[in-house]
């Protein structure tokens, strides 16, 4: 077994009194997709920012091939739920404007730009502005930004959740496309079951209060995956009913 990229090891993090995470401790492989589920207010997004450098752990440590993470940096981006586009540069130039601590001439940096806003489906959009573009087009701005950065590692907090369907099966489709061509490591939190057995090679479930790692689930399958197949109905079944087996607490609770 080669050495994870990302190691994160009994990590706890508390904000004043509140401990919101309590001893994570999670190894991710190169190239592995890794999906988080759980409720609101679990931590995930808390989790994302410890592993990008955008917060320290209160204690225990992440590890971003074997070096302890104490800020952020261009090897492991994030991609922002609020897109963080922006709005006086048109769509290529945002692109461009990620590029340019790289050592790419002025060409090589619009080709690049064109090229993941091609793969995004945005080919015929370079030169609008961000106000010009839907909602999901602005997202997918901000996903052709991050991966012609070509990091080794992407956080996504919820990246498709604005979409309608058929743009977020389509950009799911591209991203795994991507994924298996750069063999970037992801960490992907998601509300959304189907997106997570669909993209996922491991699933980890959260609960709260403090955030643990409640359960993980290695979803094995090939990808392309079939959303209407009995194997991704099982899955289906399985993250329901873990999410069911914490319910009647949650019931109590809004009784009182
Ligand atoms: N910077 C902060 N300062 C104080 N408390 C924070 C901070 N960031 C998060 N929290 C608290 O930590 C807890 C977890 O927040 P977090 O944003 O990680 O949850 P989440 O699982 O991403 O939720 P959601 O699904 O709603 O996005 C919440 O109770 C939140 O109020
Ligand atoms: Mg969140």
């Amino acid at each position: 077994m080669t050495a994870p990229l990302i190691s994160i090891q009994q990590v706890s993090k508390k904000f004043f009194e509140q401990e919101v995470l309590n001893q994570i401790s999670l190894d991710i492989q190169k190239g592995e997709i890794i999906a988080i589920l759980g409720k609101s207010g679990c931590g995930k997004s808390t989790l994302l920012n410890l592993v990008g450098g955008f917060e320290q752990p209160s204690t225990g440590q992440v590890l971003l091939d074997n070096q302890i993470v104490t800020k952020a940096s261009k090897r492991c981006i994030m991609l922002m739920q609020n897109y963080g586009l922006l709005p006086w540069r048109s769509a290529q130039k945002n692109v461009e404007l990620a590029l340019e601590g790289e050592a790419l001439s002025k060409i090589e940096r619009q080709q690049r730009a064109q090229h993941y806003l091609k793969l995004v489906g945005l080919e015929d959009r370079l030169s609008a502005l961000p106000s010009e573009l839907s909602g999901g087009m602005q997202q997918r701005v901000a996903i052709a930004r991050a991966l012609a950065i070509h990091p080794e590692v992407i956080l996504m907090d919820e990246p498709f959740a604005a979409l309608d369907t058929f743009t977020r099966y389509y950009l799911q489709d591209e991203l795994l496309a991507i994924q298996k061509e750069e063999r970037t490591t992801i960490l992907l939190v998601t509300h959304d079951i189907d997106e997570a057995i669909y993209l996922a090679d491991r699933i980890f479930i959260m609960s709260p209060n403090p955030g643990r790692i409640h359960r993980e689930i290695h979803v094995r399958s090939t990808k392309p995956r079939d959303r209407a197949d009995s194997e991704f109905q099982h899955f289906r079944e399985v993250i329901f009913n873990e999410f069911h087996f914490t319910q009647p607490q949650d019931t109590i609770e809004y009784n009182i």
